[in-house]
């Protein structure tokens, strides 16, 4: 795909091109998959299939012996959950379950939601803001899918006891607030969330946490957004990877989009609408690439897209931009790759995806973030 993408962004820049040409995009790969079945409501779990990226497919979370859980209480406690509330899946559900919502609810978590492995929160249909109190917390988990949430104005909270997976009583450290804390966590998949104003980031990828796709998502209102690799000191997450694709940052994204440490991120096809200090950066030896993304200039300020930290042996950072398209004077520092061969994915066949060209990642974008689905209809905007 690359030499097509960089030629026809080129040719874009020459005005050479009709708007038939690359302009009208269709939905993304994922969207794809399962937004064109107007009887989406009926096939839930086909959903599974439509991950890429480093993720790869989610088929361990459906099949033989799901259970289908809806939540029909938007209350919480910590440690004694009722049944019917999103707590009560994850401590009481045992294998893999499939929630869903049974109508729109506000839910202020109590404590940290500590997500199971096995478990999809399908947020899909309804609008269901998680806010005002703790956000949700992966620790030591896999094959998690979080769609559609809205998650935002969490709160730091101390440290203290809660219930965990299987019921059991987990005592857990003070937390910063950030809407999804990922620590020694793999295979997750982060899709079509709206994700705002949180005390420290929106996404953490902490602790050796890796297989990660974040894909059409809504950040906005944020000072730090997205952070990928736990602390410069945590040298397993060299072996992080994580997928960051069609996700619409801004607007008002000051840094981290993402930030990262040691490991790899494959950064493709995302709508950069500005940023305060940078939008990608990163420490500790880490290689980017920014592949066909569009990236806005504030109007004031930094026009320049990177950022990393010096160690004291010099390079310590391998960032590579390949057919991403800049608007606004928006530039790209780009390090030490000549030949871009040590920043390949590498994906798997159950991975790998079309890169679309950057020309179309509006319309790529377009619907990011949690979607609205009226009764009977495709999923359409985002709200
Ligand atoms: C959720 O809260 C918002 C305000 O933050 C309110 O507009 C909305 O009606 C609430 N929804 C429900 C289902 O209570
Ligand atoms: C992909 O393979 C090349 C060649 O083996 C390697 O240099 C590179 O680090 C690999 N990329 C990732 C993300 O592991």
């Amino acid at each position: 795909m690359t030499p097509w993408c960089t030629l026809w962004g080129l040719m874009a820049t020459i005005s050479i091109i009709t708007s038939s040409t690359c302009v009208y995009a269709k939905m993304n790969v994922i969207d794809e998959c399962w937004r064109k079945n107007p009887n989406w409501r009926s096939h839930r779990h086909e959903l599974a299939k439509c991950s890429v990226g480093y993720t790869g497919n989610m088929m361990n979370n459906i099949g033989r012996g799901v259970t289908n859980y809806k939540v029909n209480d938007p209350s919480d406690d910590a440690m004694n959950p009722k049944p019917g509330t999103l707590r009560f899946a994850m401590t009481h559900v045992k294998g893999k379950v499939w929630i869903t919502f049974k109508r729109d609810m506000n839910i202020t978590l109590q404590k940290p939601l500590l997500v199971s492995s096995c478990t999809t929160i399908d947020g899909r249909g309804v609008n269901v803001h998680i806010s005002g109190g703790a956000c949700l917390m992966l620790q030591r988990v896999n094959n998690v899918i979080i769609h559609s949430l809205r998650i935002h104005d969490c709160k730091a909270q101390p440290a203290g006891p809660v219930l965990g997976p299987d019921a059991k009583i987990v005592h857990l450290g003070p937390v910063d607030g950030d809407a999804i804390r990922m620590l020694s966590s793999s295979k997750i998949w982060i899709d079509h969330n709206t994700l705002y104003d949180c005390p420290d980031g929106l996404i953490d990828v902490t602790r050796g946490s890796t297989d990660i796709t974040i894909s059409n998502n809504w950040f906005r209102f944020q000072n730090k957004v997205m952070l990928l690799g736990h602390d410069d000191g945590f040298q397993r997450d060299k072996d992080m990877k994580v997928t960051v694709a069609f996700n619409h940052f801004g607007p008002h994204c000051q840094q981290r989009m993402p930030r990262v440490r040691f490991g790899y991120a494959h950064v493709v096809n995302n709508l950069y609408l500005g940023w305060g200090l940078y939008a990608i950066g990163g420490s500790m030896d880490p290689t980017i690439k920014s592949q066909s993304n569009l990236f806005i200039a504030p109007e004031d300020g930094n026009k320049e897209v990177t950022w990393r930290q010096h160690n004291e042996n010099g390079m310590s950072y391998n960032f590579l931009s390949v057919a991403d398209v800049f608007e606004n004077g928006a530039s790209f520092s780009q390090s030490r790759s000549d030949d871009g061969l040590a920043v390949k994915p590498n994906y798997t066949k159950e991975q790998i995806f079309p890169v679309e060209c950057a020309t179309k990642v509006r319309d790529l974008t377009k619907s990011a973030g949690a979607l609205k689905c009226p009764k009977a209809s495709r999923c359409s905007i985002k709200s």
